[in-house]
């Protein structure tokens, strides 16, 4: 749209300018007749009458002319208002909806795919393999959402950590309490941590699939049908990305602090109050 309207403009700028100048040749030329040496008084007077004459005919052709430029200059200038306004709407309605400018390129960006995924239902015959309380099977399902050997933790892994620790925290008991309880990654304060991780991250993906309402025959009434489809990142093919070999991190010593040659970052947790 851009490159049609620039084209049009530089077009339009030198044919205006021509037309301007061509025309007040053609007038110019028409009026001018040279002076020779044998023009004498009265000669002058013959032309004077000859142009008289000549000038009538000349301001009718002038005149259809100038009407002719008239409208060749005011369609030439509706066409650029309605693409420079064309386009300063395109432009508005573009920037709306764009990204803003700074936008993190991600290490992982290569990795991204789309798929269409219908959701379970998760209630009723609907299950997932990754639900009911924990057990060898589900449990090695959550384990396995997370690749775990990177030097930097890709924000979908970290936020699958969370709900995980939260699910066994929902469905611990007497038994598996036990070994667990202890473990400061399944205390309030960082159960509270998850939940508020969970919320910016959903917040901030906006998933806006709609799930539409329907008859329900079991319970006889209007219900959500949450077995929707959603077109999604392709979760297994980010983490083949993170696991792959080239980038194993490999044993990391947090307690040692590593000076790095591009500056080393710091993080200062603000004071708190804890939960
Ligand atoms: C505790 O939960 C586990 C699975 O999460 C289950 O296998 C076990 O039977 C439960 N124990 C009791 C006492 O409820």
């Amino acid at each position: 749209m851009n490159a049609v309207f620039l084209v049009i403009f530089c077009c339009y700028l030198p044919t205006a300018k021509t037309l301007r100048v061509s025309s007040q040749i053609t007038m110019f030329s028409k009026n001018y007749r040279p002076l020779t040496q044998q023009d004498s008084i009265e000669n002058l007077e013959d032309s004077e009458k000859l142009n008289d004459a000549y000038s009538i005919q000349s301001t009718q052709n002038s005149a259809i002319k100038l009407l002719s430029r008239a409208v060749t200059r005011w369609a030439l200038w509706m066409l650029v208002t309605s693409l420079v306004l064309t386009n300063w709407y395109t432009w508005v309605k573009l920037r709306s909806c764009s990204p803003p400018n700074a936008i993190y390129t991600l290490p992982a960006q290569s990795s991204i795919k789309y798929k269409n995924i219908v959701f379970n239902a998760g209630i009723d015959g609907d299950l997932s393999p990754y639900q009911g309380l924990p057990n060898a099977e589900n449990n090695a399902l959550w384990e396995g959402l997370d690749p775990q050997h990177y030097g930097v933790i890709i924000s979908v892994f970290h936020q699958l950590h969370c709900l995980n620790n939260l699910r066994k925290r929902i469905f611990w008991n007497e038994t598996t309490r036990g070994p667990i309880a202890e473990n400061p990654d399944f205390g309030m304060k960082h159960m509270d941590h998850c939940i508020d991780s969970l919320r910016q991250s959903l917040m901030c993906s906006s998933d806006l699939t709609p799930i539409p309402y329907a008859w329900n025959t079991k319970y006889h009434q209007t219900l959500p049908v949450p077995a929707t489809t959603h077109t999604c990142r392709d979760f297994e093919a980010i983490r083949d990305w993170a696991r792959a070999e080239e980038r194993r991190a490999g044993e990391m010593d947090v307690h040692v602090r590593v000076e790095d040659p591009l500056g080393n970052v710091e993080y200062t947790a603000p004071d708190s109050e804890d939960v």
